[in-house]
């Protein structure tokens, strides 16, 4: 058998805005062709910028963020073929759709990436049909994509990245925003992917399916930094990590007249 192909290869990342704010502080971890990883953290941990750096979208500040041993700056990006090859090679579903919808109708919309990859209409008429089939919204391919619903929205930026059909799939907190019935299409969506050896990067809170979509978890810290990298298996075990990541808390229950302390997944309603 052949070694796994390297990915990714993150050294001791660090990303600071430019207004000033510090997302990640020196970061480092690998990523394997076939890999499925879960990027856990509290909000503002840094899980969209880790994901916009694995994009190309952000240059580190400090530190290195290598694909396929090739650093992602963004002069190597606009080398046309290292470029190209990486935009093929690389999908990404924003946490913000509205940041990633911009054509005026759902069908362009779907249609944009597989254009840009130079097939013939005839194919990319056929990959847009097949994938609005696939999300059940062949219905709203007239439609303009900013007049949708929130989970509306999130189903054509999942399409859209779908019909590139990527070998990765970078997803940033594709579960949030959407019904039960679609969560379950998309976990089953993502291990048939999985199963055809796309290498899948899906940032979440939802614990509850962190088994379901991923092998293994990044957990960043409040701090930014990278407060484990574990089978997740592991993870829902490790409460100590949990709590430390701010991912669990300790809530007091009053039950009758006793008065104890829980540990609750963030994610919980009480
Ligand atoms: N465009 C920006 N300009 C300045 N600071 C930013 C910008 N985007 C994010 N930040 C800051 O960087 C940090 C990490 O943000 P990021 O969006 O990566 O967090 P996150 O883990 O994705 O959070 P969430 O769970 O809310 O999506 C936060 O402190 C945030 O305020
Ligand atoms: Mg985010």
């Amino acid at each position: 058998m052949s070694a796994k192909e390297l990915l990714y290869d993150c050294q001791d990342v660090r990303f600071v805005y430019p207004d000033g704010a510090l997302a990640l502080d020196g970061i480092s971890f690998q990523i394997w062709r076939g890999d499925r990883v879960a990027v856990l953290g509290v909000n503002g941990s840094g899980k969209s910028t880790l994901l916009r750096l694995l994009d190309g979208l952000l240059e580190p500040t400090q530190g290195e963020v290598r694909f396929a041993g090739t650093p992602l700056t963004e002069r190597n990006l606009q080398h046309p073929q290292f470029g190209r090859n990486f935009r093929q090679r690389v999908g990404f579903v924003f946490q913000d759709a509205d940041a990633q919808l911009f054509n005026p109708t759902v069908w362009e919309e779907v249609a944009f990436a597989p254009r840009q990859l130079g097939l013939p209409e005839e194919q990319v008429r056929a990959r847009v049909m097949d994938t609005l089939n696939l999300l059940g919204i062949a219905h709203l391919a007239e439609r303009a994509p900013f007049r949708l619903s929130g989970g509306e929205k999130r189903k054509v930026a999942i399409a859209c990245v779908l019909s590139m059909n990527p070998e990765v799939l970078l997803m940033d907190e594709p579960i949030a925003g959407l019904d039960p019935r679609m969560q379950s299409w998309l976990v089953n969506t993502l291990k048939l992917l999985h199963d055809a050896g796309k290498t899948l990067i899906v940032s979440t809170h939802n614990l509850h399916l962190l088994p379901e979509i991923a092998d293994r978890a990044l957990i960043l810290s409040e701090e930014h930094t990278l407060l484990a990298d574990m089978p997740v298996e592991q993870v829902l075990s490790d409460t100590h990590t949990l709590v430390q990541a701010g991912l669990l808390h300790e809530h007091l229950h009053a039950h009758g007249d006793t008065v104890h302390s829980h540990l609750h997944a963030h994610e919980h309603h009480h």
